[in-house]
């Protein structure tokens, strides 16, 4: 079911009251970030386990996610938002201050101050920068609307490019294009649709202007009401079908989540997941979930109950990074100035204390890394070290795991426990002090992989299981043709041709190979490289992650070498060897 957000009618809406909620929080004491400690609580297992994290980024980066929240510049003036955002969070969206009139305000006059002074916050708390937006209808100053169709597709291309240029580097991700969909599913008919005849040609045109301003850049599509399926997220979904096909470099889908209290739709996860499958990232962007005010606790315990749910989906699928709040907290929200009498939206009171919602939103990321599982202990020294069974494990072949937290416990108090693991699958390893696996599996195959856990006393307990890893879709029958398309002293440029062999499509590949020599790869094109010495993994692009049975694919690369780049002669693909 679809769920009525209004946020497009956001738009051509003020904001009432706003400057008056921005008085009120100024004045509010700095006393948050221990509140929030003690509110959420921290568990610890057998007293020598890591405690639970206490804090969204921390849960976040355990389950190998981040957490974001919207901040605006009105907000850098106040120390009781800025120590919530500064703490809880390690991703930030400006919330107004990358838009175009921001931006652009005259054709050709850029002003980056205020963007600026958002990455300086996030940079300066450690934090990471979700670009937001470059082209939408809304927020648009009015010399656009009065050019021509020629001026108009020439001023979007000449405004990605001066913005994303500034930025380059800077930014995680792009909003590229912002809400390009009515209701109906059917495009948007904006000054941006018009002036190039349809809406995949200006979103592909401004994909592609972006991606040649900031290559490394993740470039998003940006939407509300396309959480749930319906005729709205179908045609996002034909969209991103449509621009992939064309070799279009579309990385994610961001789904707003403007919600309402006790309406999530319950094909979220299918429906994120659906897009992930096309090999697309899946963000949650615009997260807020909203009640009449002032807020019944019934609805503070459904809020908690939605937000949680949210999280828990992206959690659930692999190519959702992280979850974006929007606005700091009640006090700072969008809502209440669009929708007279609703509010109370964010996990954050106005007097920017932990609501229902932020415990619950907690514990869901904390829940991520703890499985429920069956426990085995030994002892080899007068201590007993209990170590958690995570249980069976899966993953596939270039698609990094969201983490998995082995837990252990001692039956001493005062010990310090040390994780180490036999058997894990090529590209993963452990944390000696915290016991989290991570990274992106490289081979296909089943291993049997132990976990031994050993505290200051020497004793050690372990837990063994099984972590299977499949071959992302291969059928194993693959040819990889390498071909070095130049060379001169020092530094050589390759091209490589990956044939799918096989009956069956290839979804999300990885090819494998061992330069014989020293070559060191500087950039790659159409994938994503990793080097090891002389091991590469080059990973698909999303847009050319699908290999049709009788298909090929190419990517190609520069490097550099001192004495030796001969071609290597042994390939993988997503760790089967191909011919
Ligand atoms: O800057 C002017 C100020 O000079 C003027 O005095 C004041 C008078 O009301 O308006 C100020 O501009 C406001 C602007 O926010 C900056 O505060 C606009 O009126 C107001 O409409 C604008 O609202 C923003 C809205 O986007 C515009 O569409 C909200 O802050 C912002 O949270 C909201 O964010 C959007 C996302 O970008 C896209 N998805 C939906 C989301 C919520 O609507």
């Amino acid at each position: 079911m679809d769920v009525d957000t209004g946020a497009g009618r956001g738009a051509d809406r003020r904001k009432p009251g706003a400057a008056d909620r921005r008085g009120l929080r100024a004045g509010l004491a700095v006393a948050t970030v221990a509140a929030i400690t003690t509110a959420a609580g921290a568990f610890v297992l057998g007293g020598q386990a890591a405690a639970a994290p206490t804090t969204l980024r921390a849960g976040a980066e355990a389950a190998g996610r981040y957490f974001g929240v919207a901040v605006g510049q009105g907000d850098l003036g106040n120390g009781t938002a800025t120590n919530v955002a500064g703490s809880q969070f390690d991703m930030v969206t400006p919330e107004n201050e990358m838009k175009w009139d921001t931006v652009e305000p005259n054709n050709g006059q850029f002003n980056f101050g205020p963007g600026d002074a958002i990455v300086n916050f996030a940079t300066s708390h450690n934090e990471r920068v979700r670009g937001h937006n470059l082209v939408w209808h809304s927020q648009l100053p009015g010399w656009v609307s009065s050019l021509s169709g020629s001026q108009v597709k020439s001023a979007m291309e000449a405004h990605i490019t001066g913005e994303v240029s500034h930025y380059k580097g800077k930014i995680y991700a792009w909003d590229v294009v912002n809400e390009p969909f009515n209701e109906d599913g059917s495009f948007r008919q904006d000054v941006f649709y018009n002036a190039f005849g349809g809406g995949a040609q200006y979103i592909g045109d401004a994909i592609r202007t972006a991606h040649a301003a900031d290559p490394d850049a993740k470039l998003y599509i940006n939407d509300y009401n396309i959480e749930g399926t319906g005729s709205k997220s179908n045609a996002m979904y034909s969209l991103a079908q449509t621009l992939l096909a064309q070799g279009v470099p579309l990385s994610g889908i961001g789904f707003e989540s403007h919600f309402i209290v006790g309406q999530i739709p319950s094909s979220l996860q299918a429906n994120m997941q659906r897009f992930a499958n096309l090999g697309l990232d899946v963000a949650i962007t615009e997260l807020d979930d909203r009640m009449p005010t002032p807020a019944s606790s019934s609805n503070l315990q459904q809020q908690a109950t939605d937000d949680a749910n949210v999280v828990k989906a992206c959690l659930a699928i692999a190519r959702c990074p992280g979850v974006t709040q929007w606005n700091i907290s009640d006090a700072d929200s969008w809502v209440p100035g669009t929708f007279p009498g609703q509010g109370a939206a964010t996990m954050f009171d106005t007097n920017y204390q932990p609501k229902p919602a932020f415990t619950a939103v907690l514990n869901a990321l904390n829940g991520a890394s703890v499985p429920p599982s069956s426990t085995s202990s030994s002892s080899q020294g007068a201590n007993t070290v209990t170590v958690t069974n995570p249980g069976s494990q899966s993953g596939t072949v270039g698609t990094a795991i969201a983490g998995v937290q082995v837990l252990a416990s001692d039956s001493a108090s005062g010990q310090t426990l040390t994780y180490s693991a036999s058997g894990l699958p090529a590209g993963l390893s452990i944390s000696g002090g915290s016991g989290l696996i991570s990274g992106t599996p490289t081979t296909a195959g089943t291993f049997p992989v132990t976990v031994t856990v050993t505290d200051t006393t020497g004793a050690s307990g372990t837990a063994a299981f099984t972590w299977t890893i499949s071959g992302g879709g291969s059928s194993g029958a693959c040819h990889v043709q390498y071909d070095k398309t130049s060379e001169w002293p020092g530094g050589f440029t390759a091209n490589v041709t990956v044939t799918n062999t096989g009956t069956n499509a290839i979804t999300g590949w990885t090819t494998g190979f061992t330069f014989p020599g020293d070559q060191k790869i500087t950039n790659a094109w159409n994938a994503t490289t990793t080097q090891t010495g002389q091991t590469v993994a080059a990973a698909n692009a999303p847009y050319n992650a699908t290999i049709a049975p009788g298909a090929n694919t190419s990517f190609g690369f520069q490097g550099t070498y001192a004495t030796n780049d001969t071609n290597p002669t042994a390939f993988t693909l997503n760790g089967t060897p191909c011919s």
